[in-house]
Formats: structure tokens, C-alpha cells, sequence
């Protein structure tokens, strides 16, 4: 099947395209309608079809012949573990804690959130809450207490799963006490807590409200799978905007099944029983839909990777884990090979006989560079694809469909959309901009199957956000342009989106933490540019009367402040304190000018400056702390 061929039918005639791609699943009863509207105007797929997701991920597999087969692949080298579980095994964990969850009140449409590292039960957890049929809502754990508060009180959570640590490179995170500390700063209370105690760090338990997860499973009865609509929400997943609230995209069941099964083979070109390994984290998107679903509900083997691409203990690992359990396709970010890169320049540690039977690297979450493309090409000989994609989607909306027919790469492009998402560039009117010239990427509606059909709790937000700034279609928040074959490079965000070791976060939350200090007056986080992480942030900030004398205190503050309440995964490490700040006389920050300072760009001095001199001192400032600074244009 040709990519254009497919291409076209799901553009011109996605009813019977996506009928099709549905009647691949197992369905308790299938939908007689493929394509409609809810009662809010939302575009919903599958409408009246019904399924269990966690059914199609593991009881049919076993149904069907496959309980012998490894489902999931544990691989620890922070704890020296490695562990398989089999569909059956895997099956059977799955249905004994989603006992364990309904012992503890927790049914269909209830939502439970889980704050956990990379171990096997969190992913058990995820698929026991879609047995019942409840709404899970994963935390990375890299996010410290306040966040992890923000959500609880946002998706209401009956119960919530945790272990006591995670093991980070050189120390162990006590996950537990940030937990116990989120819920003092949460207005909600869910009725439980189960805690999984892990042997590097065992918590202490509430009475009354927290059980231990082996114990609990201990007495609980395996329970089975609660039918749902396709509609019905499988998760919510928190994700930057450009406010300090995170945004809780909506996954549905139904759409989300049909498009992650299809995309295995369209553009993974899996074969079910071979074995897929995402090496990110089951609180990102990417883990969700392939670490977890992705591979599950098709038949593949999943591994769960709990290290780093370095220093874990060193850069040869990925090396080590695809040799080491055949892996078929590896997936992870581009800051990945970067962080490899720079570890293992002439990839000593890699035997290229060791990679036989991996025939391709995908890499999304952020721009693949071409260096970095050209380098992982070089080093391993494999086909590298780079594709694009978003929490809001929850599968590539460009890559190079290797599964349909393979295109020929070019670096710096995501290739072309894939089958079902009709990629735009408009200009700021919305009008469609010709090839080659820069704009707004935008998608036009209706979304293919899996995309979130609201913000939980806040149709608003997703119209005001996504749906009503160019009508007829829905913005991605990314800029870029198409070029004359119809290839699409994404260029970065356009709104105040940063990306950060492919961790996507908001500068505007952490100018809300920034601004809580009662020294500052103001202040401006900006996204500036980083050889390893692809971004880091960057604060700006102007002081109150009377701070003058505090500077360096101050700035040591903000930097523990912001790690304290959003986490170390915001990389939080330079606020830089300025006599003042670029703004346009109706007072607005320059936010552009000043990325484009710290990024050695050329810029033009806008004619709306309320005082030029104010890029003079953020330059001079900016070039003493060794943030790189070029000449300013004329
Ligand atoms: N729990 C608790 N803390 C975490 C965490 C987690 N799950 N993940 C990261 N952190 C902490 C780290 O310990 C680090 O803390 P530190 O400032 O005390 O050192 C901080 O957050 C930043 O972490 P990270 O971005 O992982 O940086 P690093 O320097 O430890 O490692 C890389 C650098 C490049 C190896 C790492 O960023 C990486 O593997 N990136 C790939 C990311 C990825 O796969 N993203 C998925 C998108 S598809
Ligand atoms: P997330 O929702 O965390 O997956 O982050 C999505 C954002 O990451 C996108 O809006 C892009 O800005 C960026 N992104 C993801 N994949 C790519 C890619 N292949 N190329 C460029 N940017 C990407």
C-alpha cells in the first residue's frame, strides 16, 4: 500500500478509512457510528462502540494464544533488575490490583492518579484503573509536590498510587514524603493511597489513608474488565501551556485503541511479537501511548527502561538493551543521543554487529537536529526517523510511515503527516501560507482518532486554546513551513512553550513561582538555547526597592524556589537579576527580543521600545554570565 494512496483515503473519506482500521480490534460491541458530533460540537469517533482498553491489551492477547509470550520487559540498571512478565503474568497482576483499586471504592468513570518511577507497577497500576473502567492520570515523577498538588485538586482522584522512591543517577528520590506533602497543599483528599515500597527506601505509612501495595494485593480477588463507550476518557495527562495552570488533556478509549494499533504497523512497521522499546517515561505522552498501549494492544513486547542513556552506568546502554532483548524499533528523544554524543563521540561502546536485528531509531519531543540525525545515522548505520507529535494527539502527526512505503529522509523535517491529519500553514489571518514560507502549523479538523476531544473539566480552555484561533482548524502551538514535496519542518513553539531534555514546560508557570519572591518586582523566563537539553530556561528578573543589595542571594533563592515547587526536571539554574527589562511603551516584555539576544540572533530593535537602552545592559549582563551573545544588528 502506497503512502499517498492511504494518505488520500483517509483525507477523502475518513468514515470508511477509520471503520476499517477499527474492525482490527476487539470490540464488545462495534460502533455504528464512526464519525459525529457531541452535544458541545466536538468531533467524537466511535461514538456508540464499546470496549475496555486494558481487555485489548492483555486478555485478548491471551485469548488469542499469546500468554507464553513476554509482554513487558523490566530493565533496571539503577537496581541491577531485570524481570519479564509474560501476557499471563502480566494479565494476572493487572487484574489482582484493579481488585485491590475496587476494594477501595474506585469504579467506572472515577479517576485515580499515579505518582510513580519506572517499575512495572506503574504500568500495572494504569492498566488495572482501564479494567474498571476508571480514568488514570499519570505524574512524572520528576515533578515536586506543588504540581503534583495542582493535578490532584484538578482531576479529583479517589485513590492514588505511589512508590517510595525513585532512583535518579547519583541519589534516590523519597517519592512518598513529596506525596504526603502534596496532599497537605491539596484542598482534595482522596479516600486512599497505595504505596509500593521498594527495598532502596521504604516509606512511612499514614493510618487510616495509606496501604502498602504487596499487602493489599495479598487479600484482594482479581477482577475483570468493565465495558465503556469510546468515548468514555481512558486518561487525563497534564501538559504545559502558556499559563501556570497545566493543561489536562482528555484521552478517549475507543479512538485512541484504533489509532495507536494502526500506527504500530503504518508507522512503527511492528509485527505483533516483536519487541519495541520506547526509552522514555511512563508520565510523558510517549509512554503513555508506547510504553504501555501502543505495544500492548498489538501484540508487541514492551520494555521499561528505569536508567539514563549516560551514566547509568555509561553511554554504551542503549546499545546494551536493544542487543539484548532483540529490539526491533528504539524510540527515544533526540537530547538522548545528544547526551550519548557527547559521552562516547566515536561510539566506542558501540558494536554495530550488536544492533543486527534493530532496523530503525525514532526520535520525537523535540527538533531533531540535523547533527544529531546525521551522527546517530553515521554511528549505528540504522534509518533514523524523526516524527512529530503532541500530548494533544498522542501519535505522530508527521513521520516517515515506514509501515506504508519509505520516504526518503531529509534532516530537519518530521517527513510528511501521517494518514488522517491534514498539516497547515497559516498566517496569522489563518489564511494558508504557499511552500517553503514560515507560519503557524495547524491541523484541520476533524483530528483523526485519539486526539483529545476537550481539556478535562474546561471545554473552554480547549476552544479558547485550540479550536477558535484559526477556525476550521485546530492550532498546534508550533511554527514551521511545508516544503515543495509536501515534507513538513516543525521550527519550535510560537506561544511560551519550552522544551527541555524533550521535557515540554511552561515559562509562564515559572514566572508565577519566580514571582512569588518578595524581593522580585518583576520578571521574564525565557527559553534560551542548549547544546545538550535543546532548551533551557532563563530568568530575567528586576527587584523590589531596597533588594538592590541582595542580588546573589536572591537569585541562589528563585533557583531553589523554582526547583522546590515545579521540580529539577525544569533545569531552573540561571536567573540573572537586571536593572531592567525590554518593554514596549504599553508595557509589554519583549520576549522575542530578548531570545533572540540570548541566542547570538540578529534582531531589530522594534519601534514600540519604551527605552532601548534596556538591551544594552541585558546584553552586557547576558554575555558576563556566558550566555552567548552575538552582535547586534544595525
Ligand atoms: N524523578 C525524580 N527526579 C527526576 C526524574 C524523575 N523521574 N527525572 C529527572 N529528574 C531530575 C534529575 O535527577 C535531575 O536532577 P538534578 O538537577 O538534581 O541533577 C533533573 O531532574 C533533570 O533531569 P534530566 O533532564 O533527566 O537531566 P540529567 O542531567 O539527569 O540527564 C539526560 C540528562 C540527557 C541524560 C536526560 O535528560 C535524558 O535522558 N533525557 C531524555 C529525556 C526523554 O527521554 N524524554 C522523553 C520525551 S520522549
Ligand atoms: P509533548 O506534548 O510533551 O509531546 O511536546 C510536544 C511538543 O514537543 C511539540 O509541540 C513540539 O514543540 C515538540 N516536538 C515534539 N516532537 C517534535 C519533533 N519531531 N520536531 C520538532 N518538535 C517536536
Amino acid at each position: 500500500m502506497s503512502y499517498q494512496t492511504e494518505y488520500l483515503r483517509a483525507s477523502t473519506q475518513p468514515e470508511d478509512f477509520w471503520k476499517e482500521k477499527a474492525q482490527a480490534l476487539e470490540w464488545f460491541k462495534f460502533p455504528s457510528t464512526i464519525l459525529t458530533q457531541d452535544e458541545q460540537g466536538m468531533d467524537r469517533w466511535f461514538a456508540d462502540g464499546e470496549l475496555n482498553t486494558c481487555y485489548l491489551a492483555l486478555d485478548h492477547h491471551v485469548k488469542h494464544g499469546r500468554g507464553d509470550q513476554a509482554a513487558l520487559i523490566y530493565d533496571s540498571p539503577v537496581t541491577q533488575t531485570k524481570q519479564t512478565y509474560t501476557y499471563q503474568e502480566l494479565l494476572d497482576q493487572v487484574s489482582t490490583f484493579a481488585g485491590v483499586l475496587q476494594q477501595q471504592g474506585v469504579t467506572k468513570g472515577d479517576t485515580v492518579v499515579i505518582y510513580m518511577p519506572m517499575i512495572p507497577q506503574a504500568t500495572i497500576a494504569m492498566l488495572a484503573v482501564a479494567r474498571l473502567g476508571a480514568i488514570h492520570s499519570v505524574v512524572f515523577g520528576g515533578f515536586a509536590a506543588h504540581e503534583l498538588a495542582v493535578r490532584i485538586d484538578d482531576a479529583q482522584p479517589k485513590v492514588i498510587v505511589t512508590a517510595s522512591c525513585g532512583i535518579e543517577i547519583s541519589r534516590i528520590i523519597a517519592y512518598k514524603p513529596l506525596l504526603d506533602e502534596a496532599l497537605n497543599q491539596a484542598v482534595h483528599t482522596p479516600n486512599a493511597c497505595i504505596v509500593y515500597q521498594r527495598e532502596q527506601q521504604v516509606a512511612s505509612l499514614v493510618e487510616g489513608r495509606d496501604l502498602a501495595w504487596e499487602e493489599a494485593i495479598a487479600v484482594a480477588s482479581p477482577c475483570d474488565c468493565t465495558p465503556v463507550k469510546a468515548t468514555d476518557p481512558l486518561y487525563i495527562l497534564y501538559t504545559s501551556g502558556t499559563t501556570g495552570k497545566p493543561k489536562g488533556v482528555v484521552r478517549d478509549n475507543g479512538g485512541h485503541a484504533v489509532a495507536l494499533n494502526y500506527s504500530m504497523q503504518a508507522i512503527y512497521n511492528m509485527q505483533p511479537g516483536e519487541v519495541f522499546w520506547a526509552a522514555s517515561d511512563v508520565g510523558w505522552v510517549v509512554g503513555h501511548s508506547y510504553i504501555v498501549y501502543g505495544p500492548l494492544i498489538y501484540g508487541c513486547t514492551t520494555v521499561m527502561y528505569e536508567g539514563k542513556p549516560i551514566m547509568t552506568p555509561n553511554a554504551g546502554e542503549f546499545w546494551r538493551v536493544c542487543k539484548e532483548y532483540d529490539v526491533k524499533t528504539l524510540f527515544a528523544a533526540p537530547t538522548a543521543f545528544r547526551a550519548i554524543r557527547k559521552e562516547d563521540p566515536q561510539a566506542e561502546l558501540l558494536n554495530k554487529d550488536d544492533l543486527a536485528g534493530l532496523r530503525v531509531i525514532f526520535m520525537a519531543g523535540e527538533r531533531l537536529d540535523p547533527p544529531t540525525y546525521e551522527w546517530t545515522k553515521a554511528v549505528t548505520g540504522k534509518c533514523i526517523v524523526d516524527h512529530w507529535w503532541q500530548t494533544e494527539t498522542g501519535w505522530a502527526i508527521c513521520a516517515n510511515p515506514i509501515g506504508l512505503e519509505m520516504k526518503i529522509a531529509k534532516p530537519g523535517s518530521s517527513t510528511v503527516p501521517s494518514p488522517g491529519f491534514q498539516v497547515c500553514v497559516l498566517d496569522d489571518q489563518g489564511e494558508p501560507l504557499p511552500p517553503m514560507e514560515q507560519g503557524s502549523i495547524a491541523l484541520k479538523r476533524p483530528l483523526p482518532p485519539s486526539c483529545l476531544p476537550t481539556i478535562w473539566g474546561d471545554i473552554d480552555r480547549f476552544k479558547t486554546g485550540y479550536l477558535d484561533v484559526f477556525p476550521g482548524y485546530y492550532t498546534s502551538g508550533d511554527g514551521g513551513y511545508i516544503d515543495e514535496d509536501g515534507y513538513v519542518f516543525i521550527m519550535g513553539r510560537t506561544d511560551d512553550v519550552i522544551n527541555v531534555a524533550g521535557h515540554r514546560l511552561s515559562t509562564g508557570e515559572m514566572e508565577e513561582v519566580v514571582a512569588m519572591h518578595d524581593a522580585v518586582a518583576e520578571c521574564c523566563v525565557i527559553g534560551i538555547n542548549d547544546e545538550l537539553k535543546g532548551q533551557l530556561p532563563l530568568g530575567l528578573v528586576l527587584l523590589k526597592n531596597g533588594y538592590e543589595d541582595q542580588a546573589e542571594s536572591v537569585q541562589e533563592e528563585l533557583i531553589a524556589l523554582v526547583r522546590q515547587e515545579i521540580g529539577a526536571l525544569a533545569c531552573f539554574k540561571i536567573a540573572m537579576v537586571v536593572p531592567r527589562l525590554p518593554k514596549t511603551r504599553s508595557g509589554k516584555i519583549l520576549r522575542k527580543l530578548l531570545r533572540q539576544i540570548a541566542s547570538g540572533e540578529e534582531f531589530n530593535v522594534p519601534s514600540t521600545i519604551d527605552d532601548p537602552n534596556s538591551i544594552y545592559d541585558i546584553q552586557e549582563l547576558m554575555a558576563e554570565r556566558g550566555i552567548i551573545v552575538d552582535k547586534m544588528a544595525d
